[in-house]
């Protein structure tokens, strides 16, 4: 380099020169017009519309597409939009969008400081996740007998509390409310946070307030088979703003991205190595879509399960599922119970002829990761490592005692029960047809 005075060329822009890249960029983000119509793929459309979608996307070469990542997103973020949406809707303070309700569950069980050696309170029927989270945070999971209602029987959980139980996990399932009244009263008397598994019911109430807000923590699944999904997807509510910032600290590896992502903790316990359950734009966009529906969805369930229910002609030996709170039931899924479990099954066959939409629940030679009986990996007491956690935490005679025969009960009731599955798209007409399809079977059972 040549000696001399700095012109304004050579001075450095730390001495006050001119900037040797003034500015790069904007550039595109890594997505564009192959991403969209690609996403288009996704949907069925006529071949017409295909083409003229196809048509505009390619034609704007300027297309820039959206920052998927949550939190590059130029604002509004479409998570952020599906967690007020959430929020509104479910009626509480704070929410958090998980890539799963699996997520949300290890999440809500690490924000209230379960580990080693606790024990959380699980229905017998219930999807093996709600079980399985619990060995997923490194805690012993105790399953609890559910009651005619098919969901957790307070009276079973109240005995199967020990000292070393730290979380109770009602399950709303197939659509209807746990007796979240008499839990509730439990919870509060022993001093244990309440999680409730929302995953099969968001949109149902106990007595006016929306599932999910009435524990200390909810939680619930957008996947596919979910009343409304994005997919895969998966929602915490709370009104308590500590047990989300521990919560959105876990799901969000090693709590980087929380609000002062840099700082060091404000407050003892709020960093800690965590996993990723962030959920993306992509979800959030078709999460935030069919929060909107919910109320509209919920309507249609119940009119299509109400129509149908009336139509059933009482029969001796027919009883119904008991709700908890019949006005908060979601109506996806319509249950009765009969006598005994061989006329289940033979009613079940002869309603599934029929063409009714139908399914039984229990029957020992058909494996359903919804019933106790078969989470071997509970009852054997499987580790993914050679440690043995979680159930090498506790001495071996203070485990609780797993067996295929433990939940008689839950056994009973599932083994009786006829399962009619609702879509919010019956009509009238399907909804008496299905009725009639059903009164015909019992007439013929149940004379
Ligand atoms: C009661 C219950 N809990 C938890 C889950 C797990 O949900 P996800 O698939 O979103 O992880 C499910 C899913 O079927 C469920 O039915």
């Amino acid at each position: 380099m040549k000696k001399g005075k700095a012109t304004n060329d050579t001075k450095l822009a730390i001495h006050g020169g001119k900037k040797a890249v003034p500015q790069l960029g904007p550039y595109p983000t890594k997505l564009g017009a192959d991403e969209l119509l690609a996403l288009m793929d996704l949907w069925e459309m006529s071949p017409t519309t295909h083409r003229a979608v196809q048509k505009l996307i390619r034609g704007d070469r300027k297309l820039k597409g959206p920052h998927l990542f949550r939190y590059y997103n130029p604002k509004p973020s479409r998570v952020a939009l599906a967690e007020k949406a959430m929020a509104e809707a479910i009626g509480v303070q704070q929410v958090l969008a998980v890539n799963s309700c699996t997520s949300a569950l290890v999440a809500a069980m690490r924000a209230l400081g379960i580990g080693a050696g606790d024990e959380v309170l699980v229905p017998a029927y219930t999807f093996f996740a709600t079980a399985a989270t619990v060995v997923a945070s490194n805690a012993i999971p105790v399953i609890v007998d559910v009651d005619d209602s098919l969901n957790m029987d307070p009276k079973a959980a109240e005995k199967a509390i020990t000292r070393r139980t730290k979380a109770i996990v009602p399950v709303h399932m197939r659509g209807a409310p746990a007796q979240m009244d008499a839990l509730l009263d439990l919870a509060k008397r022993k001093g244990l946070p309440l999680i409730e598994d929302v995953a099969q019911a968001c949109g149902g109430s106990f007595h006016g307030k929306k599932l999910g807000s009435l524990g200390t923590m909810g939680c619930f699944s957008f996947d596919y088979y979910k009343i409304i999904n994005s997919g895969e997807g998966g929602f915490i509510t709370t009104d308590d703003e500590w047990l989300y910032t521990r919560a959105q600290s876990w799901h969000d590896t090693a709590a980087c991205w929380r609000p002062n992502r840099f700082g060091r903790e404000q407050r003892e316990g709020e960093l800690f190595c965590g996993e990723n359950y962030r959920m993306s734009e992509l979800q959030g966009a078709v999460a935030l879509a069919q929060i909107q529906k919910l109320p509209r969805l919920i309507e249609q369930y119940r009119r299509a399960c109400a129509a149908i229910r009336n139509d059933i002609e009482s029969r001796p030996g027919l009883s119904f599922r008991r709700l908890t709170d019949p006005a908060g039931d979601t109506g996806s899924c319509l249950i009765f119970f009969l006598p005994d479990a061989d006329r289940t099954r033979n009613v079940l066959t002869a309603l599934q002829a029929e063409g009714v939409p139908a399914g039984g629940v229990y029957d020992s030679k058909v494996r359903d990761w919804h019933i106790f009986t078969y989470w071997d990996h509970i009852l054997e007491r499987k580790s993914v490592a050679a440690d043995g956690l979680p159930w090498s935490a506790v001495p071996a005679k203070q485990l609780p005692k797993y067996s295929r025969d433990m939940c008689p009960r839950t056994l009973d009731w599932l083994g009786r029960s006829i399962h009619i599955e609702i879509n919010p798209d019956y009509s009238e007409e399907d909804c008496a047809l299905i009725a009639r399809g059903i009164n015909k079977v019992l007439r013929a059972y149940l004379p």
